[in-house]
């Protein structure tokens, strides 16, 4: 018994170690675990939060599509937590007209301000001198028609082709360019908004819908917002089109262009399910509605988990369910993410590997472990395939990203290896204890933005001093600080995969003919496992075999006519480059486009075609995917 204590002690002495390593402290067998300094500091914010803190954001916008602005106000009210009498904030290619103050009195009066240089990376610094009585700032301001976080879209970009249509995406760091604010994920503010938009055009926010006076043929429209719980910059969104909603259980529904709204709730209806699988698990919804916004196909993620109102790409509308897994996750964000949220960039595992974690559990328990067993497989031969290319400082889960784009930290590392860490710990104490700590994890920290130091203290505290085996059986300090996946990772394993292999590797030694493959009842994961098995290197006439028995070419299901055309260009199979350029022109997802754009440049003359195809597409991408596909191929910023 003893032992055991002092073995906890000595675990628990350790791992304060490792929570000083992770500071920039050096640790002596003595040191006592004094609390850290900066340990909280966010390299990508200019803010001040620990001398003034914004804790509420009032918006007031008029959207214009002719002048591609947001034009109007945002009120931020102030708390005060230490002397200073300056509050900063984030700006990005702002035009800010004026800045008022107001005191107890209530009554704006005009304050002084500078905006600072701006940084590639940062954006710049917004500067307001406040006496020390001032409780409210209210800066009246417009956007830049490049603003980063911002997508506006012709008619033809959309399904309807009618009316145009506006998105936000704030995450990782531009909600700055639509909103002057606190742009750090340990800032959480409380959010209310009026946004005005033009006649026939709806718009809906990540926040309660409180008043509308919807827009017809006659008149604009006037949209009232509420968000009444603290969330973190990065998840205040706003999407303006010709919209609609549908229904599918009391408390989730559907938005999307009329075209497409019933076929998403079909896709999707499954989500009430969801839902209560995890509230199962973890914890009771704690956002009142989930519903999803099916955005225009330039959308440049999968799903952004914006609270109560997910946002997500066409493209997982395969029409069977079968891409559903982003519902899970998203959704599992409004626990690891949402509720419980990384406090720095640094920390973006703790958002994403958790909720890769939940997604799959999300999806045993609605679809079953076969389908779920499948999901992780892909993921994992995924993460594989892109730690062989990533640099030793992008492969541990505390990334050090000062001084970078914290878009450079968006890899599969925090994702998948973040999930194995936990799938590693749920094996180490078992699933009950594991699914228990969890539980009150998101419980303790809910509301809360953190950081890896306090989820170490939280699980040294909760779940190793009641299970010091797990220190012997878990090395979480590799996990985080060393490359690579260390050797405890459990990887998942499916039989269904290892037939598909075994047919694939037969196919292809000339075993057996297509049609011998039982594929007829394959799910779009063993389509992807097959042909991600198949050799890299595949000769003219077994590429045509391919697509003339399976109609590739021809998919509906976007994952995998992706891995069908990459596969085409890798192998320099012509029949489908007219469905290359067709994919690339019509599709801004960037998990797509830049492996794509990347296979093609690796040769000449697809380089070539790589640039003529770009020359056209790029202006229908979103500023996010541009940046990223301008330094895949080596192009300037326009
Ligand atoms: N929050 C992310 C998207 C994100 C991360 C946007 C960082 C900007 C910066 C979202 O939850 C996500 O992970 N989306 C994935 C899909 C998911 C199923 C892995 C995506 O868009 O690919
Ligand atoms: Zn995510």
């Amino acid at each position: 018994m003893r032992a055991a204590i002092n073995r906890t002690r000595s675990i628990a002495a350790a791992l304060a170690c490792v929570f000083l390593w992770l500071a920039g402290v050096s640790c002596s067998s003595e040191a006592e675990p004094d609390p850290i300094p900066n340990v909280r500091e966010d390299h990508h914010s200019y803010s001040n939060p620990n001398q003034i803190r914004v804790t509420r954001v009032e918006l007031d916008l008029d959207v214009s599509f002719e002048r591609t602005s947001l034009e109007g106000s945002a009120t931020l009210v102030l708390k005060r937590e230490g002397t200073g009498g300056e509050l900063i904030l984030d700006t990005r290619d702002l035009n800010i007209k004026s800045v008022d103050a107001a005191g107890p009195s209530g009554e704006f009066a005009s304050v002084d301000f500078e905006l600072g240089d701006s940084d590639a990376i940062l954006g710049a610094s917004l500067t307001i001198a406040l006496s020390p009585n001032a409780e409210r700032v209210r800066i009246d301001y417009s956007t830049s028609p490049s603003a980063s976080g911002l997508q506006w879209l012709g008619p033809a970009q959309t399904a309807g082709k009618k009316h145009p249509f506006l998105f936000t995406q704030s995450q990782a760091i531009h909600a700055r360019s639509w909103i002057p604010l606190q742009d750090s994920p340990g800032v959480r503010v409380t959010y209310a908004a009026t946004i005005r938009t033009p006649k026939e055009l709806f718009a809906v926010m990540s926040a309660e819908m409180e008043a509308q006076q919807p827009s017809d043929a006659a008149t604009p429209g006037e949209y009232r917002f509420q968000m009444p719980q603290p969330i973190p910059s990065y998840l205040i969104a706003l999407a303006v089109g010709d919209i609609e909603f549908q229904a599918m259980s009391e408390r989730t529904g559907v938005y999307a262009e009329p075209s497409i709204v019933e076929r998403a709730a079909k896709e999707f209806e499954d989500t009430e399910a969801m839902m209560q699988a995890v509230e199962k698990l973890y914890g009771p919804y704690q956002w009142q509605r989930y519903d999803i916004l099916v955005l225009p196909p330039s959308f440049p993620f999968g799903g952004m988990e914006n609270p109560r109102l997910t946002f997500a790409t066409p493209t997982i509308l395969a029409g069977d369910k079968s891409l559903v897994s982003l519902v899970a996750h998203e959704l599992a964000h409004s626990w690891s993410g949402n509720l419980v949220t990384n406090a720095t960039w640094r920390d973006f595992w703790l958002n994403e590997g958790f909720t890769v974690y939940l997604e799959n559990r999300i999806q045993e328990a609605v679809f079953g472990r076969e389908r779920a067993e499948m999901e992780a497989s892909l993921e994992v031969q995924e993460l594989e395939e892109e730690l062989k290319e990533l640099e030793p400082r992008d492969q541990v889960l505390h990334v050090d990203l000062k001084g970078r784009d914290p878009d450079e930290g968006f890899t599969l590392v925090p994702y998948v290896k973040g999930m194995l860490l936990l799938r590693s710990l749920e094996k180490a104490v078992g699933r009950d204890r594991f699914d228990t700590f969890l539980r009150s994890y998101f419980d303790h920290f809910s509301f809360q933005s953190i950081t890896t130091e306090d989820f170490l203290d939280y699980f040294s505290r909760y779940l190793l001093s009641a299970n010091p085996e797990v220190a012997e059986k878990v090395p979480v300090e590799d996990w985080l600080l060393k490359p690579g996946l260390p050797h405890d990772a459990v990887l998942p394993s499916s039989n269904a995969f290892e037939r598909v292999e075994a047919v694939a590797s037969r196919w292809y030694g000339g075993g057996i003919e297509l049609a011998e493959i039982p594929s007829g009842q394959w799910t779009t994961q063993e389509w992807l496992r097959f042909l991600r098995t198949l050799p890299e290197q595949l000769e003219a006439d077994r590429m045509n075999e391919l697509d003339k028995a399976f109609s590739l070419s021809e998919s509906g299901n976007s994952e995998i006519l992706h891995q069908w055309l990459l596969m085409s260009v890798r192998n320099s199979y012509a029949p489908a480059y007219p469905k290359v350029e067709e994919f690339l022109s019509s599709v801004g997802r960037r998990k797509f486009l830049k492996p794509l754009y990347t296979e093609l440049a690796k040769t000449a003359d697809g380089k070539q075609r790589a640039l003529a195809i770009y020359k056209k597409a790029r202006p229908l991408y979103h500023p996010i995917a541009a940046a990223t596909i301008d330094e895949t191929l080596g192009v300037a910023p326009e």
